[in-house]
């Protein structure tokens, strides 16, 4: 893609396919500067007639400790990019609770709400510069699922600019585990800019390793990647 709007509108047509093609579709949702362009596109649609009230959607992640009123929590994010703008069911749209008293039992019910919507159909993902997805770490075992993670510091710099200053970055998320996200039936990874150039270069390299979470997703069937040119920066020519 040529930059950053054609890599949304691709997005965009490619997620909305798919919406359209299943009857009560279960769609994964990422959060991040990247796919801001993405539900700016599903908000034009809705707001020329298209409905997504037979939509369910999950979120990959949520910091601990923060309100879902604090603008730095995924529960504002969605809010104030998407879920306020369109007819989404607010029963249906799950983001995983970073203000629970008990972790273990929050990580639990999301997986089971996932099964019991019949999995997901279609996941977004970015990508983080450690070649995280959600909030899965370098070291994050494949088959983990819903879990407690502990960010590294290069995420937590990464995402500074977000926050007043780097002090206010949680320590600590709940995020989808790498075998959650693999029991997605398609999966859209979407790598924008030339930060993520050297992760898209990793990648590229083809080795499937825990050390690099999303090398992962060469294992599963069904992955479209969509770059801009400037994620292309460091991609070595074979
Ligand atoms: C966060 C999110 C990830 C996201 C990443 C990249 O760490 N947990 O799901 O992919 O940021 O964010 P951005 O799109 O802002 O580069």
């Amino acid at each position: 893609m040529k930059d950053y709007k054609e890599l949304s509108q691709k997005a965009f047509e490619l997620t909305q396919s798919e919406i359209e093609r299943i009857k009560e579709p279960v769609v994964g949702l990422a959060t991040g500067s990247t796919p801001e362009g993405l539900y700016q596109k599903m908000i034009e649609h809705y707001n020329k007639g298209y409905s997504y009230k037979h939509l369910t959607s999950f979120n990959l992640d949520e910091y601990i400790g923060l309100e879902e009123s604090d603008p730095n929590s995924y529960h504002y994010y969605m809010n104030d990019k998407l879920f306020r703008h369109i007819d989404i069911k607010e029963e249906k749209a799950h983001v995983p609770s970073g203000i629970t008293a008990d972790f273990e039992k929050e990580c639990a019910s999301y997986e089971q709400a996932i099964k019991d919507s019949g999995g997901i159909d279609i996941q977004l993902l970015g990508l983080g510069v450690n070649g995280h997805i959600g909030f899965n770490e370098p070291g994050t075992p494949f088959d983990s699922q819903t879990h407690v993670v502990e960010l590294e510091e290069s995420t937590r710099d990464a995402n500074a600019h977000f926050f007043a200053s780097k002090g206010e970055v949680p320590r600590k998320a709940i995020s989808m585990g790498i075998d959650t996200i693999m029991r997605s039936r398609k999966i859209i990874l979407l790598v924008s800019g030339v930060k993520k150039s050297p992760a898209l270069n990793k990648l590229l390299t083809k080795d499937v390793t825990e050390r690099f979470p999303v090398s992962a997703l060469h294992k599963h069937p069904d992955v479209t990647v969509i770059a801009d040119e400037a994620a292309f920066t460091y991609v070595e020519k074979k």
